[in-house]
């Protein structure tokens, strides 16, 4: 009786909720339909690896809002990026990623990929159709990320798919700082759009989940399969929260938005500040391909000081801030700040003078205010 009961909960619940469907085993209704398919759209549920109905809402959801075919959700953002590079590049090819891209995604592609016999060079993000000197023959993928990780550049994505299609390579964009929102990534040339789901879909800072969409069928081939065999299943509770978190995106987008760009107008005015990185400020490196690309701006951004502050005194800011709480990943409702030592000879000269901010859902003039009394402490630094 314990396990083959025959007690039943009333029926007919409705609520506005998405069930959270727990499962590894699927079960059939009898042996001959029994199959080990990952395409679970293509033959049904069969195996809760390849998504309970709760992942598969999730991905259908996020595949509706960027336009796709379909959507692969997986356990983090990172999952998805790694997931992209495994599917679509094999010993020989050669991968180009722009110098701005995810730290994590350089390190996978200089440790693993290049282990694997997987040529990867870098670009200037700045570069636009100038990318076509960068082709190789055998040249099968390019990366974007627009704007760039904690250097903003924003990307001129239609001219370098353009060049890429000419050269028969694919092009793939981190598209986590728009939440697939601000940037409608196939029509700008695309073939892949990635996401960090951790970060404004889910919007709590309490999870971690990808997505990767497209519009090609052979792709999604080529990426389920690949998927299936890694075997990195998202966990349906997950989806469940980045599902509930879905419903505010638009109102708390919108918040973030607004406050980041009141702190970035109100930074670029103060005069221990050298520049501010912001897409939608003039002074960002791509301004002009985010306004001609681009629907809004979010949360995040960054700012330089002035070449006479130095590394103590960026530290001391920092730590001075009451409200911005110190730590990575962003998209939640709390501020956050960080510091970056930029030292490389491709990358902008702002040493360690560069601090990105993301601005959460806290009142606009506390953040203000405590941005002012950080600033000024570092006076006496
Ligand atoms: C632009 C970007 N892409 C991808 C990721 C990776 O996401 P996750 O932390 O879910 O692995 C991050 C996380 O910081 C990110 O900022």
């Amino acid at each position: 009786m314990l396990i083959h009961s025959d007690a039943e909960a009333p029926e007919g619940f409705q609520s506005l909720a998405t069930p959270v469907y727990r499962g590894s085993t699927v079960l059939f209704p009898e042996a001959s339909a029994a199959t080990d398919n990952w395409n679970q759209h293509e033959v049904g549920y069969t195996y809760g690896l390849y998504g309970t109905p709760t992942t598969l809402e999730l991905a259908a959801k996020i595949c509706e809002l960027e336009k796709g075919f379909r959507t692969i959700i997986t356990p983090g953002g990172q999952a998805a990026i790694s997931l992209i590079h495994l599917a679509l590049l094999k010993a020989g090819d050669h991968l180009l990623l722009p110098e701005s891209i995810y730290g994590p995604n350089r390190m996978f592609s200089n440790s693993v990929l290049r282990r694997f016999g997987v040529e990867v060079s870098y670009y200037q993000p700045t570069i636009g159709a100038g990318i076509a000197a960068e082709f190789r023959p055998n040249t099968r993928l390019v990366w974007c990320e627009s704007p760039g990780s904690i250097t903003m550049e924003v990307q001129d994505v239609p001219a370098i798919a353009d060049a890429a299609h000419q050269h028969g390579a694919l092009v793939v964009i981190d598209n986590t700082w728009s939440s697939g929102i601000y940037l409608d990534a196939f029509v700008h040339g695309v073939d892949i759009t990635m996401q960090a789901l951790t970060k404004y879909i889910g919007g709590h800072s309490d999870l971690l989940l990808g997505s990767i969409t497209v519009r090609d069928p052979k792709l999604f081939e080529r990426l389920g399969e690949t998927h299936h065999g890694i075997g990195s299943a998202a966990s349906p509770d997950d989806c469940s929260l980045a599902l509930r978190g879905m419903k505010t995106l638009a109102v708390r987008l919108k918040a973030v938005e607004a406050s980041a760009l009141v702190l970035a107008q109100w930074l670029s005015q103060r005069p221990e500040v050298e520049l501010v990185l912001h897409p939608a400020l003039p002074s960002c490196p791509g301004h002009q391909f985010w306004k001609r690309d681009f629907t809004g701006s979010s949360g995040l951004f960054s700012f330089v000081f002035q070449q006479n502050v130095n590394k103590q005194q960026v530290l001391a800011f920092i730590d001075a801030l009451e409200f911005f709480e110190i730590g990575y990943s962003w998209g939640g409702v709390t501020s956050l700040a960080m510091t970056y030592d930029l030292q490389s000879p491709k990358r902008p000269a702002y040493g360690s003078r560069l601090v990105r901010l993301y601005t959460g859902l806290e009142d606009i003039d506390d953040l203000k205010a405590d941005v002012e009394q950080a600033l000024e402490k570092i006076k006496a630094t």
